[in-house]
């Protein structure tokens, strides 16, 4: 037996980042016989994987496709995905014994708690003896004719290959920041530009003087820009719009984007007007929204029209422009709440840079990127950890 002494600031791969592609990362390449160390910031690994999907973690979705994702190259996702699909990690997450449900849209959440989805990976790590470091403050990275150098508070760390898992740059409450974008430019990779992505929409005063009391309504709607739409819920806050339908189209607007609501999609609603001038002639507008609408956004699109006080007495004319108000509310963002509540980052490492198979740069041998820094995001609904599963593994596969 041949007994390798290895200094113990030294391995064959470092991990910048304990997330969820740093993590399933290391314990791919760890059970490949490589020696590996996870260098992270935080006091503890999978700070987001804790908090995410109301601390039950959506873990995967069911559905899971190259068309989930965002990205400059559309293309460079399905190699990882078809790599290690979400039947995959479903596979890993059943063989823990760890009991999950479908909550809808084929969104996986565990029954108990994500701190399962921790706990599993870290075992996993365990098997394969990874060794993390927790509370390390990065200082710099070189590199040289043997590999890298990693400068931290605690000293130096060496390795032949690099990887950097250290996420975008959304919650920065959380320690998010944009470590990753700055050692990328470092080494001359291109970059997209990062924007927050999957987070509420904010409007103006004039804009927000419209619906800001309608604070705490959701309604089921057809939300879109342009040919791109989402049928979930939209939620009325304080502050503009949220919820489901409002964080999947946030990932598509731009400024100066119109986004289309309709907040009736399974109704004609054109017809129901005409159907209510005839039978109940003597009705209030909102009297009748609130049969189609919940009240008081009912109340609102009434106040809106300013028609006149009996339904008997709206045109036809004015019954189309009451259905389009419902149908087609068309209303201008100002922006975003930005990357303060924003769940992911869209932009990051230009994926042109980067081998689809392996996600090691392709001018820096050695350096690989996975997870939310690079250039890929993904829809609402567990797809985003499935990218940061499937992007770690491929990088496992190879570092
Ligand atoms: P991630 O952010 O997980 O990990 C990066 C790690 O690097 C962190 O541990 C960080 O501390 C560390 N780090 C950063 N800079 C460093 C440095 N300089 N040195 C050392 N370490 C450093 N997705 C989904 O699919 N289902 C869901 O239910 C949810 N829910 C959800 C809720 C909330 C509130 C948020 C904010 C996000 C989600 N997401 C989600 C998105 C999901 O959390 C995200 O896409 C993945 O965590 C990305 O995984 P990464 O490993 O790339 O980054």
């Amino acid at each position: 037996m041949t007994i390798v002494r290895r200094a113990h600031n030294t391995a064959d791969v470092i991990i910048l980042g304990a997330g969820a592609a740093g993590l399933m990362c290391a314990g791919i390449a760890g059970q490949r016989g490589r020696s590996v160390m996870l260098l992270e910031q935080a006091r503890a690994p999978g700070e987001k994987i804790r908090i995410s999907g109301g601390g039950r973690c959506n873990f995967t979705n069911l559905h899971t496709t190259p068309a989930n994702f965002l990205s400059q190259n559309p293309q460079f996702c399905k190699s990882a995905l078809k790599g290690f699909t979400q039947q995959d990690f479903i596979a890993l997450v059943e063989k823990y014994r760890i009991a999950y449900h479908e909550k809808s849209r084929g969104q996986l959440f565990c029954d108990g708690s994500s701190q399962q989805v921790i706990d599993m990976l870290l075992d996993e790590n365990r098997r394969s003896d990874v060794q993390m470091r927790l509370g390390v403050g990065i200082l710099g990275v070189t590199k040289n004719d043997s590999g890298f150098v990693v400068a931290t508070d605690q000293g130096e760390y060496r390795s032949q290959s690099l990887v950097i898992a250290t996420g975008g740059p959304s919650i920065p409450k959380m320690g998010a920041s944009a470590f990753g974008y700055k050692l990328a430019q470092q080494f001359g990779l291109k970059m997209v530009a990062p924007r927050a992505a999957l987070v509420p929409l904010t409007f103006d005063v004039a804009a927000l003087a419209q619906f800001k009391d309608l604070a705490g309504v959701a309604v089921d709607a057809v939300v879109s820009i342009g040919k791109t739409r989402f049928d979930e819920a939209l939620l009325f806050t304080h502050r503009g719009l949220s919820g489901p339908a409002i964080l999947q189209i946030s990932s598509y607007w731009r400024d100066g984007l119109d986004v289309v609501i309709d907040m009736a999609p399974t109704r004609d609603v054109l017809a129901a007007l005409k159907d209510a001038r005839r039978e109940r002639p003597r009705q209030e507008l909102a009297t009748v929204l609130g049969d189609i609408l919940p009240k008081r956004l009912g109340q609102m699109v009434a106040d809106r029209i300013a028609g006149p006080p009996r339904l008997a007495d709206f045109s036809d004319k004015l019954l189309a422009s009451v259905a389009a108000a419902v149908k087609e509310w068309r209303v201008r963002p100002n922006g975003t709440e930005g990357y303060r509540t924003a769940e992911v980052t869209l932009g990051g490492v230009d994926t042109t840079e980067l081998s689809s198979k392996t996600f090691e740069a392709t001018s820096v041998p050695g350096l690989y990127f996975i997870g939310e820094v690079i250039d890929v995001t993904g829809h609402l609904g567990g797809f985003n950890f499935q990218w940061a599963w499937s992007s770690g593994v491929a990088a496992g596969r190879h570092v």
